[in-house]
């Protein structure tokens, strides 16, 4: 039997990278539901669209297609954007039109269609809350801003993306705070999730930590 498992937490907290590695292992599928807000923002700074008219924004998410491929790159209307939606100014545009309620309720209801099928692994802010309050798992994925600003700038670095360190750690303090105060779906542990924090885990860690949730026939 296939279940579905919901990985919520603040940014870069780990939640994509260990959410991909169980999928692998346990033959899931992988959701990583901040691309998605990633992609509407892009989208609205491609079409130019202003990102303070939160109907604008939601009305372009009907002419986006979003995919994935194995290997976990992202894919806006068949361009493998990947690396531009991870760019700071993308990452903070996205905390600001992920607060509309007009995007979020297109994008759960696209989230909650996939997961109709078990055997999804999803990450994001509010996986275990709203998409998928029934998830047989829920882990809340958390770590130190220090940890957290380490691990993106290695990221960056490694990726040839141009960053800079004290403004990533800013940036970091400064989304958490925007996704835990927003009025719809703000980050928040649900009342059934097992809390990790990840500072001083290995990714190995981590993901053998999930696994011990799992029932032994998973
Ligand atoms: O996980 P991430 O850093 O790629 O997420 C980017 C932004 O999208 C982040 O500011 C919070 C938002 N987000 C959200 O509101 N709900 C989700 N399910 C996933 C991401």
């Amino acid at each position: 039997m296939k279940f579905n498992i919901a990985i919520d937490g603040p940014s870069a907290a780990g939640k994509s990278t260990i959410a991909k590695k169980l999928a692998k292992e346990l033959g899931y599928a992988h959701l990583d539901t901040g691309a998605m807000y990633r992609c509407v923002a892009y989208f609205s700074k491609l079409k130019d669209v202003s990102f303070d008219d939160e109907e604008k924004v939601a009305s372009l998410i009907d002419a986006m297609q979003i995919h994935f491929d194995a290997q976990g790159n992202v894919y806006l209307n068949d361009e493998n954007v990947s690396n531009e939606i991870r760019k700071n100014e993308i990452s903070m545009l996205t905390s600001k039109i992920s607060a509309y309620p007009a995007v979020r309720e297109k994008l759960v209801a696209m989230q909650q269609k996939m997961a109709e099928h078990k055997g999804y692994i999803m990450d994001g802010r509010d996986i275990g809350t709203v998409v998928l309050p029934n998830a047989e798992i829920k882990v809340y994925m958390v770590a130190s801003v220090k940890a957290r600003a380490d691990r993106r700038y290695k990221e960056y670095v490694e990726k040839q993306i141009e960053a800079d360190y004290d403004t990533i750690y800013k940036d970091i303090e400064q989304r958490d705070y925007q996704d835990m105060n927003r009025k719809t779906s703000p980050l928040k542990k649900a009342d059934d999730a097992v809390e990790i924090d990840t500072s001083d885990m290995s990714i190995e860690e981590v993901v053998n930590t999930i696994r011990r949730l799992l029932p032994a026939e998973v």
